[in-house]
């Protein structure tokens, strides 16, 4: 199937069948495309909590709106986003060091180079921590589309799941004490025959409404 294909097949699945896993492969190729998904200066700054288990789901269930819990509940994992709270000096270091050692630096100077490069980006942006914590939350969500894709591409059914309680889930996670806080979930599995979503058609507004061709 062709990537336009996936786009236009996928959609947002509203009821599991819980007897029906992912296979330890797909779980694995799941979590390698929220890890290898691209933010801006490569900054990755985000978390994401894989849940597979019923104990790790009780635990974020109280973070869940009740419309969208028997989806966590009956999918085969779930995927928390979280976003770092803010962007510290150890989120620079951690990242530099990795390039270092996937051998992205020819010296010593190409690297302190693009550690400089990417401080002064984020000076230059000259926003609050507010506003870094906005644009983190920014970079997080491509993670969210990847796997939306992903998932579809591996043939599996997704539903992505803003429909929670921020404030209950960080607590069920210890989220403030990792300096992180909660956006989004993405349940993923196989649909059942109770998803009424499944055969209904597409919609989404015209190509003249949004998008200009220049
Ligand atoms: C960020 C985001 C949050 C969403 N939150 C929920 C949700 O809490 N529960 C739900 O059933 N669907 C949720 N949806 C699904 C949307 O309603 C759905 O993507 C939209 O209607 C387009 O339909 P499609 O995904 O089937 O193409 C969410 C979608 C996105 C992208």
């Amino acid at each position: 199937m062709s990537i336009v294909e996936v786009v236009k097949q996928r959609f947002t699945t509203k009821a599991y069948d819980a007897s029906r896993k992912i296979t330890a492969q797909q779980e694995q190729e799941l979590l390698d495309i929220l890890r290898y998904s691209p933010s801006s200066l490569n900054l990755q700054p985000w978390h994401f909590f894989a849940i597979t288990s019923d104990e790790g789901k009780e635990t974020i269930l109280p973070g869940i709106r009740d419309f969208n819990a028997a989806k966590v509940r009956d999918s085969a994992m779930v995927v928390v986003f979280t976003s770092k709270d803010t962007l510290d000096d150890a989120q620079f270091s951690k990242v530099q060091q990795q390039e270092d050692l996937d051998g992205r630096f020819k010296d010593e100077e190409t690297k302190n180079a693009n550690d400089k490069g990417r401080r002064n980006y984020i000076a230059a942006y000259g926003g609050s921590d507010e506003d870094l914590r906005y644009w983190m939350e920014r970079q997080t969500y491509i993670s969210l589309g990847f796997l939306l894709l992903g998932a579809a591409a591996m043939g599996l059914n997704a539903t992505p799941i803003e429909g929670i309680d921020p404030v209950l889930l960080d607590e069920r996670l210890g989220l403030k004490e990792k300096g992180l806080h909660s956006l989004a979930v993405v349940a993923i599995g196989h649909n059942s025959e109770k998803d009424f979503n499944a055969s209904l058609p597409k919609s989404r507004l015209s190509e003249e409404t949004v998008i200009t061709r220049l």
